[in-house]
């Protein structure tokens, strides 16, 4: 193997795979999304293919405009348990959200999903960008975006603390003397802080990766500084190369900033794939895809980023409404590029709707095209890795059949998995137990 950087992949359980309406492309599975053969068969295909990871993206509203894969699917946590007992090597990452939920109950339910399956599990720590899912949780009102950062900065110092309880050999289960475990390995956390009170200790012991491995998605600058300090991995999309670099650059220097190596935090972006067997060919299935989406379609999914905003109501040949503070409490940092876009670029309510729904996949081309493609954005620095979305139900298929060979005789990507976490095929390093450390730390301190 040569000293290349190797890329990491890993991708996403989508529905059908594609835009909001690939369930009614020719190839797709019309029940994907709530179908447990057609995500095992993702999973072991992604597996052989040597993927870092499966990813379940999630939300906790919808109304009837919703991505219809939405309005029917699996809670993450429960496929992933399931997912956990057909695969070996795969990580296996849910997403969850830090505004409406408790740390005790996450912490717990991700280590228990860390030792069911030997070490695999990975948390995608979201804020929740749906107003509307205050509504199901009894709350009078969604948390603003600053205070769902807040909430999620200190949620994430209790899950570690919780994480921390038990030192790894804490269990002794001596039948001789009836010891079931060592009473000085086992820490109290006693949070209290101003958005959780916590006791502890957690009733699941130390697991096999430490504690899962943490995601983050979000992009704003609180997104960004919450990565820096408590991730080891963002989900992230951005447009160009260059975006992409600057992104990059941003968040390995915050993590520096916080005593962090750079490696400690991978950047993956989430990128559209599309291949053919030339430009002629791309082009059909993009159009293929394209016109499965109505216009209606795409004002609905333009809609949800803006709190399920009305875009019916606006003339969709006129540039784009004017939306004041609209979409800032919710998916900020995608809202705000929308807004940006459509006035630098002068579009209509029709071209933002449609470039939103229906996408140029900007990784499509021929297999060479593509393996250039995520080769060169890992050399130039603009991701460690990528969430792969096949822009056709059958897009993932080719690209492992095909990209995936290509990458690794180019020495570019793995042949083995490393180890059977997903730490170790994300190289990252063992953190040590706050608990067990401070007791060290004393222990020199005394000598
Ligand atoms: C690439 C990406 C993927 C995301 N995936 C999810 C998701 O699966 N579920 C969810 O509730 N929010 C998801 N979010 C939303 C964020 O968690 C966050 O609430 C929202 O984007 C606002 O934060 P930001 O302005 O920092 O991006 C995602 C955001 C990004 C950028």
């Amino acid at each position: 193997m040569s000293n290349n950087k190797q890329i990491r992949l890993g991708t996403i359980l989508h529905g059908a795979n594609g835009n909001m309406s690939a369930w009614r492309h020719p190839e797709a599975v019309v029940d994907a999304s709530i179908n447990f053969e057609f995500a095992k068969d993702v999973a072991i295909k992604a597996e052989q293919a040597k993927f870092d990871f499966v990813f379940v993206a999630d939300g906790l509203y919808i109304n009837e405009k919703s991505i219809p894969h939405f309005l029917n699917r699996f809670e993450p946590l429960t496929l992933l348990s399931a997912l956990a007992s057909v695969t070996n090597n795969i990580g296996l990452v849910g997403t969850v959200s830090t505004s409406y939920s408790e740390p005790f109950t996450i912490a717990r339910q991700f280590a228990s999903l860390d030792h069911l399956s030997g070490g695999r599990a990975g948390w995608n720590v979201v804020t929740t960008p749906l107003e509307g899912t205050a509504k199901n949780h009894t709350r009078k009102q969604h948390p603003e975006h600053s205070l769902r950062y807040e909430i999620a900065d200190e949620y994430l110092d209790v899950a570690k603390g919780l994480w921390d309880s038990w030192e790894k050999d804490a269990f002794v289960r001596n039948k001789q003397t009836g010891q079931f475990f060592d009473r000085n390995k086992l820490h109290t956390l006693n949070h209290k802080g101003k958005h959780f009170e916590v006791a502890g200790p957690l009733n699941v012991g130390r697991t096999p990766q430490e504690r899962p491995i943490l995601f983050q998605a979000g992009a704003s600058g609180a997104g960004r500084a919450l990565a820096a300090k408590h991730a080891d991995a963002i989900f992230t999309h951005q447009n160009t190369l260059e975006e992409a670099q600057s992104f990059y650059q941003d968040v390995k220097q915050q993590v520096i900033k916080n005593g962090r190596h750079t490696n400690d935090l991978l950047i993956f972006q989430g990128i559209g794939v599309l291949i053919g067997e030339s430009a002629e060919d791309v082009e059909r299935q993009y159009q293929e895809t394209a016109a499965l989406v109505t216009i209606e379609d795409a004002l609905n999914y333009l809609g949800r980023f803006f709190e399920h905003h009305d875009f019916s109501q606006y003339d969709l040949d006129a540039p784009f409404p004017e939306l004041g503070t609209l979409g800032e409490n919710s998916f900020k940092s995608g809202t705000d590029e929308i807004k940006r876009k459509a006035k630098e670029q002068h579009l209509t309510l029709r071209q933002v709707a449609l470039e939103s729904a229906t996408p140029r996949p900007p990784f499509a081309g021929t297999v060479e095209q593509v393996a250039d493609k995520l080769e060169l954005w890992i050399k130039e620095e603009a991701a460690d890795g990528f969430i792969i979305a096949g822009a056709t139900p059958t897009t993932l298929d080719t690209f492992i059949e095909k990209v995936v060979p290509l990458l690794q005789q180019r020495g570019l990507y793995r042949t083995e998995y490393p180890g059977t976490t997903l730490r170790s095929s994300f190289g990252l390093k063992h953190p040590t137990n706050q608990f067990e450390q401070s007791k060290k730390d004393t222990v020199h301190a005394v000598g």
